[in-house]
């Protein structure tokens, strides 16, 4: 039923352009468990790293660089996709979203302005070399509705279709039992 819920949410998502006002929930919780740099275009990256690491007994933060060999500016697009685990892999889940990084941050998307409170990231437009650290995701700012479950998400870094680099990240949705 929460699936039908979802798939109405994402054909709005997909038909009507992106309302980031819409990534507000207070349903599930959001725990990376993991991520990592997938792969990266050495054309126009210098390198890519990310660097999970436990905070504390539940959450795992992240520390991360980004090296471009080219000027992305305000022109980023990040685009995301779900894959939700069931029987035994990953498999493509009916939730994915893209939008200008820049857009992202300064919808605060995910509570993407914590990246400034560690590291030389300082806003948009991007620079060319990019440090952030100590990063945890804000959950409130996600999509509604999500099932829970272990997922990965993959996401794409374009720029004027080229696909710079790709991250997955592992994480876990979960919510409070009801008694
Ligand atoms: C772990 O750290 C996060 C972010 O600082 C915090 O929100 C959370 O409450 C902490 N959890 C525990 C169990 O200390
Ligand atoms: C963006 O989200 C983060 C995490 O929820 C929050 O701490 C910060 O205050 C938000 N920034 C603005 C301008 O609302
Ligand atoms: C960014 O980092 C790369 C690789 O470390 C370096 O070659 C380049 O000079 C740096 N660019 C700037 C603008 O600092
Ligand atoms: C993450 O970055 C912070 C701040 O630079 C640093 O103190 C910490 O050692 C880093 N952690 C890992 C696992 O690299």
């Amino acid at each position: 039923m929460n699936v039908f819920v979802l798939s109405s949410f994402i054909v709005t998502v997909l038909t009507q352009g992106l309302d980031l006002s819409k990534f507000r929930q207070h349903d599930y919780q959001f725990i990376i468990e993991r991520a990592d740099a997938l792969h990266y275009d050495k054309r126009y990256m210098n390198y890519v790293k990310v660097i999970p690491f436990k905070c504390n007994r539940t959450n795992v933060a992240l520390n991360g660089t980004f090296s471009f060999k080219i000027n992305v500016g305000s022109e980023l697009v990040v685009m995301v996709q779900f894959y939700r685990f069931a029987s035994n892999e990953y498999r493509l889940f009916p939730l994915r979203f893209q939008d200008k990084f820049c857009k992202f941050f300064e919808e605060n998307v995910t509570g993407f302005q914590r990246l400034l409170n560690c590291g030389n990231f300082v806003g948009c437009p991007l620079v060319s070399n990019i440090t952030f650290c100590n990063f945890i995701p804000d959950e409130s700012k996600f999509p509604p509705l999500i099932p829970s479950g272990s997922y990965r998400l993959n996401l794409h870094a374009l720029y004027s279709n080229n696909e710079l680099f790709v991250l997955e990240v592992y994480a876990k949705i979960t919510r409070p039992e009801v008694k």
